[in-house]
């Protein structure tokens, strides 16, 4: 059945074969091609995501250098964003920081650039490998490579709700912990982004997304914060300590103990 495949990796020009297959076994992806509806593609740029029921939809290619998320581009009024003043990052408050819930690791890199030190769990295999692949390309180039090694670390696939990654995350808790799980969007599909739309497509609902708020809360040091829309219920069903509400997001807080 398609929905048990997993995503294949394969070469985008037949150069990049063996090294397509040494990145599928890597991260545990499908080294055949099969019917699964995305696929993931190694070219010259890097690794990208192709939407093959939407022939039309660009292919997604992360790029923390060149691209949207150019690391320049986010420099400036990182401190004005809502997700900053959640997280409660200010001049000698820059916690440590782990996005439990990285996807395509817009949000962890706007924390990274308010100067947090910021690691990232994805357990989607396709996710992680092509956030893997931007990260990694990124911390080899001349520009970004020393910034993006001190800030950015992807760990191993995997999820606050699997025990193994709980216990080596236990020898080093981080500060705060970020929690933006999938939420089913109601708009129309063509108002959704197109990238939101593939990761919403490829990875589907997080039905589980609850059970997250207590992993986070007891390994936490000191915050957790959940990203909503804004008139989602909480997560859980747990209020929050406190709230900051932006136009289209809500961060829910939920504090342990001040910084
Ligand atoms: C809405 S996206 C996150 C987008 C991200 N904040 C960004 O800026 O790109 C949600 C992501 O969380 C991942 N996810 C959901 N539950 C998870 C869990 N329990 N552990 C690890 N990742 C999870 C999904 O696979 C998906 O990639």
């Amino acid at each position: 059945m398609i929905a048990d495949q997993q995503v294949p990796l394969i070469a985008a020009e037949p150069e990049f074969s063996a090294a397509a297959a040494a990145m599928a076994q890597r991260f545990g992806l499908a080294v055949a091609d099969n019917e699964h509806p995305f696929v993931l593609e190694l070219s010259a740029q890097g690794l990208q995501l192709r939407w093959r029921e939407q022939p039309k939809t660009s292919p997604l290619l992360p790029d923390f250098v060149r691209g949207k998320q150019a690391w320049r581009r986010q420099a400036g009024g990182m401190r004005q964003e809502a997700i900053v003043r959640a997280l409660g990052i200010a001049k000698g408050h820059r916690p440590s920081i782990l996005d439990a819930t990285a996807g395509l690791g817009r949000d962890a890199m706007i924390l990274a650039h308010a100067g947090c030190e910021v690691r990232l769990l994805e357990r989607h295999p396709a996710i992680h490998a092509l956030l893997t692949n931007a990260i990694e390309r990124a911390a080899q180039d001349p520009q970004t490579g020393s910034w993006m090694s001190t800030h950015i670390q992807v760990l191993p696939c995997g999820s606050l709700l699997d025990s193994k990654t709980m216990q080596s995350l236990r020898n080093q808790p981080p500060m705060a912990i970020y929690l933006d799980p999938m939420f089913p969007h109601r708009e129309k599909s063509a108002q959704v982004k197109k990238d939101m739309q593939m990761l919403q497509n490829l990875v589907g609902a997080d039905p589980d997304a609850d059970n997250l708020l207590p992993a986070a809360l007891a390994l936490a040091t000191h915050r957790v914060v959940v990203k909503r829309p804004v008139k989602a219920p909480v997560l859980g069903g747990q209020n929050p300590s406190n709230q900051v509400i932006s136009k289209k997001h809500r961060f829910d807080i939920y504090n342990k103990q001040p910084y």
